[in-house]
């Protein structure tokens, strides 16, 4: 095995190997721990390619085997197709002729089922290693930090899986017909050999078809690269407005943007037809040129082959094999081009997505958090291992927040990446005692959220540090983040698909049916979700949109329910509630935070009053922490300030 070859194996199997080390001995544990530092995600490198192509080895070795017989069998054609004329003309036994005739029938057999097995193998192993090369850009992608999705767009993001890497499968799927791709060149060098071998004086002439074509080729490449690269642009810039656009129809069509969102689609449009138009003059143009290159060696065939013929110089078989290489040569060398020029695009397209996960910076705790998957779990329909988060993950950070001394943000500075300059959180300082509830209050912008997206390991703080039970939190593994936190957001999103699906999400999609109705029951949601149609089988519709704030605000609610975590973040769980339902859940809050160390956000003041303690932030830091009666009880302080705009406002209604 060649060095490179090594290499390639090496890079792939050093992906191949992670296994979740979680719920084995612990020494092959601490083993796979360290050897996953190591194996961050795939490069995307070319050793890493190569090291993908390389595992289909056989697929390609079969593949060259049966091209190689395929071409040697389009070679042998003109010249049999020579010898028979030859034969016919000169009268020769009709015996030989059926021999020569039989040799033909043999090469046209076979050549379609070589063809057939040349393509099959092509193809499986390209699908076999995109299937791969999916699975580990969508893997990479969710590997990343949220500040990556705060700079992409999910159409930029979605694009990559979609067009970019189906660049690469249709250049695949496109070129292993017989004039494309390597059959082509391969074509091609051949006609020009055997040429030469059965004439070196007539060889020159069909060789014309050759430089003209290539020299046409040439200047087409050159010229449209531009071209391409414009097109290319527009069309991104094209499936991001309409992304965009489509996903927000409903705020669209409030404030009337259709024209708007029209007029920006249509300047994408004028920049991608021009490009076309473009594009479309310099394709005429080559393809009349490649017209005239084999006009001309028709031409100069016909009447240089014809006097060496007439002449005794050359027999007349090698002048047919010489018509008949002639249109070969010509579709090669253009299948050729064609190749070339779709190579290209098939490599930038590449490249885009290579750029993309090389710039990237992945969260390192989600390093082994997710195995990589490859084409055969795919071809076996096998469910990947996603053990760390489930139910044999390890507890450890469940224990500490079970036991311990509860959760402490210590002289937190934060601002988000998108803004470095704009300190959201400037010297934080709070604690979260464990077993109690702490209500986070303060005015919009505060950075209330802020610090539940911190709790819940979105962003890393960038100066302070944040302990569960003594430890910072960035010592515990995703997993076990996962499953000591809920969340319930300001916003929250169900994933398109039933009710009981986005419940049963809070428990790794594996909980019972049972567990989804008495989850649902806490949350209050089962009476309604038992007046739709369909029940727990009702479909929500993307982001939850066929459901109204308060139900959605109530499965996001049964999904942390159901995960039955120790600690429990609740941004304005219940913000979209009418009182009624905002009492009934509350109660279900209430059973449910017993014993746990809850931090909840609220703007209306009277849903916090029995917390065991109340934090007021300002400017990014905690100014005030006391009980109800202790902060009402200070004249002048900032929470009384709170709560006499609230009463105000509320009397004013
Ligand atoms: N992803 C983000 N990138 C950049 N800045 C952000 C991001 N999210 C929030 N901010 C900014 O951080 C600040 C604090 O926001 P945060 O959402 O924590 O406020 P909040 O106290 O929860 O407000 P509200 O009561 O309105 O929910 C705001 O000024 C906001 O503009
Ligand atoms: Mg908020």
């Amino acid at each position: 095995m060649r060095r490179w070859e090594k290499k390639c194996m090496r890079a792939f199997d050093s992906l191949d190997e992670i296994q979740n080390p979680i719920g084995t001995d612990p020494l092959v544990k601490d083993l796979a721990d360290a050897l996953q530092l190591t194996r961050r995600r795939a490069p995307f490198d070319n050793e890493y390619i190569l090291g993908l192509v390389w595992r289909e080895r056989r697929h390609l070795a079969v593949a060259g085997v049966t091209l190689l017989l395929c071409t040697a069998s389009n070679l042998a054609a003109p010249v049999l197709s020579g010898m028979l004329l030859e034969m016919l003309v000169s009268g020769q036994p009709m015996t030989k002729y059926a021999e020569v005739l039989a040799v033909l029938a043999t090469g046209y057999i076979l050549e379609p089922l070589l063809t057939k097995v040349y393509m099959f193998n092509m193809l499986s192993a390209g699908e076999k290693v995109l299937a791969t090369l999916r699975l580990e850009l969508f893997r990479t992608l969710l590997m990343q930090r949220l500040s990556f999705f705060d700079k992409h767009t999910t159409a930029q993001l979605t694009a990559l899986i979609s067009v970019e890497l189906d660049a690469v499968r249709s250049f695949i799927f496109n070129n292993v017909s017989r004039d494309r791709g390597l059959r082509a060149f391969l074509e091609a060098a051949g006609s020009v050999v055997v040429l030469f071998c059965l004439s070196w004086r007539l060889a020159p002439v069909c060789s014309i078809v050759v430089v003209a074509a290539g020299l046409a080729a040439a200047v087409y490449r050159r010229h449209t690269r531009d071209i391409e690269r414009r097109q290319g642009q527009a069309l991104s810039r094209m499936v991001t407005v309409a992304a965009q656009a489509l996903d927000n129809m409903r705020i669209v069509r409030s404030f009337a943007g259709e024209a708007l969102e029209r007029e920006r689609f249509q300047a994408h449009v004028g920049a991608s037809y021009r490009a076309g138009l473009a594009f479309a003059s310099a394709k005429a143009w080559f393809e009349s040129a490649n017209r005239f290159a084999i006009h001309a060696s028709l031409l100069a065939l016909y009447g240089w082959g014809g006097w060496l013929v007439s002449t005794g110089l050359m027999p007349v078989r090698v002048l047919v094999s010489g018509i008949g290489f002639t249109f070969s040569l010509l579709y090669a060398v253009q299948g050729s081009v064609n190749t070339l020029s779709e190579l290209r695009r098939a490599s930038g397209a590449f490249q885009r997505v290579r750029e993309l996960i090389q710039n990237s910076d992945p969260d390192p705790s989600m390093y082994g958090a997710l195995p990589p998957g490859a084409w055969w779990e795919v071809a076996n329909g096998e469910v990947p291992a996603v053990q760390p988060y489930g139910p044999s993950a390890g507890d450890k950070a469940v224990a500490a927040a079970r036991a311990g001394r509860g959760l402490e943000l210590r002289d937190v500075h934060f601002s988000y990446p998108a803004r470095p300059d704009v300190g959201v959180l400037q010297g934080l300082n709070l604690v979260l005692p464990h077993g109690c509830t702490t209500a986070l209050v303060g005015l919009s912008g505060a950075g209330k959220s802020t610090v539940a997206g911190l709790l819940s390991r979105f962003y890393e703080p960038q100066e302070g540090s944040i302990l569960l039970d003594g430890r910072p939190i960035s010592s515990f593994s995703r997993g076990e983040w996962a499953k000591a936190v809920s969340l319930v957001s300001q916003d929250p999103v169900l994933f398109s698909g039933t009710i009981a699906d986005n419940i049963a999400y809070g428990k790794f999609g594996m909980a019972s049916p049972e567990e989804i109705t008495a989850a649902a029951t806490a949350a209050n949601a089962h009476d309604f979700i038992m007046k739709l149609p369909d029940g727990y089988r009702t479909v929500v519709g993307e982001r939850g949109t066929l459901l109204s704030g308060g139900q959605r605000q109530r499965i996001a609610l049964a999904r942390a329910i159901i995960k039955d975590s120790p600690i429990i973040i609740l941004d304005e769980a219940t913000s979209a509630l009418d009182v009624l339902s905002e009492r009934l859940v509350q109660q279900a809050i209430n059973r449910l935070v017993k014993g746990r160390t809850v931090l909840v956000i609220a703007h209306r003041l009277a849903t916090v009053q029995a917390a065991d303690q109340i934090v007021v932030m300002r400017n990014g830091q905690a100014v005030e922490v006391g009980t109800h009666d202790d902060l009402i009880a200070r004249p002048s302080s900032h929470y009384t300030e709170l709560m006499s705009v609230q009463n105000l406002s509320m009397a004013s209604t």
